[in-house]
């Protein structure tokens, strides 16, 4: 029943989508673009999106937006400046954030939820689509989900709470769509999309992912007035064995003894 409610909340949204996809003329502007997420988003866009600004550190490893026809602005979430300056000079109508934490560095999540509000303000952004976490909320954790680990991502899930705090108290037009299990298995690398990922409305939903769906359903609500307002969970009935196997290595002690392959 989830699944078929799921199919046509995905349904509805593919058709709203091309209907309203018509952005231009400051396009997207992409935080997190050399990552997973957001480059499956870019390659997800419509071709008639409009212009595509790519935010990168310095550092940032450009690779997955080598055949992409994006522009690129420098900076760093946790200097508000650079963040500002980027986001005034593309004049983007989306803003698209999806960003991760990187070993050794401070959390970016709530940095980058701060650092874009004022200037989108500013800029006329008509929406900010945000990737979460489930566990995450403007309220603070939520933590009833069996199959997050709180023990290890109680402060990420902190961050990520404070983040969408912000984003709601700013009152701009906004789409959250939090994940529950990215699957990406040891020795597989990241699982291709099946296809099959759908958004569901369920506040209590937790399920598996592959980076390519979440793109795909993300790129979807992008100008889509469907999914304004809205905090989606994106999740995929038929990756089942994966998330098996996703769960018991967030868990076990010695995940290559006691874990599937
Ligand atoms: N539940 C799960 O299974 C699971 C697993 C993975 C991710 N997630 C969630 O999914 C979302 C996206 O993750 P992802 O896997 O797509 O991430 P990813 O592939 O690791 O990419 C993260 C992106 O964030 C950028 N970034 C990090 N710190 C930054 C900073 N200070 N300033 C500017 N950019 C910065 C990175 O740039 P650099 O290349 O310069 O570092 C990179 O482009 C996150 O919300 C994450 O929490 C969930």
């Amino acid at each position: 029943m989830r699944r078929f409610i799921g199919s046509l909340i995905l349904g509805a949204l593919t058709l709203c989508a091309s209907l309203t996809h018509a952005i231009e003329p400051g396009g997207v502007f992409v935080i997190g673009a050399t990552g997973q997420t957001g480059s499956n988003f870019i390659e997800n866009l419509p071709a008639d999106i409009g212009p595509v600004t790519a935010f990168v550190r310095p550092t940032s490893n450009r690779a997955r937006l080598e055949s992409r026809n994006v522009n690129f602005a420098v900076g760093d979430v946790q200097d508000f400046d650079s963040v500002r300056r980027a986001i005034l000079d593309a004049r983007p109508k989306i803003v698209f954030v999806a960003v991760q934490s990187r070993r050794g560095e401070k959390s970016p999540y709530a940095a980058a939820a701060q650092s874009v509000v004022e200037p989108a303000r500013e800029a006329g952004v008509s929406q900010i689509i945000w990737i979460g976490q489930a566990g995450s909320s403007k309220d603070g954790v939520v933590r009833t989900f069996k199959d997050i680990n709180y023990a290890l991502f109680e402060s990420a899930l902190e961050e990520m709470s404070k983040a969408e705090k912000s984003l709601a108290d700013s009152g701009l037009p906004l789409t959250i769509i939090r994940v529950g299990a990215i699957i990406v298995e040891r020795g597989r690398g990241a699982h291709p999309p099946t296809g099959k990922g759908y958004l569901v409305e369920d506040q209590n939903a937790f399920g598996p992912i592959a980076y390519g769906d979440l793109g795909r359903l993300a790129a979807g609500c992008a100008g889509n007035d469907d999914c304004i307002g809205k905090v989606f969970h994106a999740t995929d009935d038929t990756l089942g064995a994966e998330y098996v196997r996703w769960r018991c290595r967030r868990f076990a002690e010695n995940p290559d003894a006691d874990c599937p392959g």
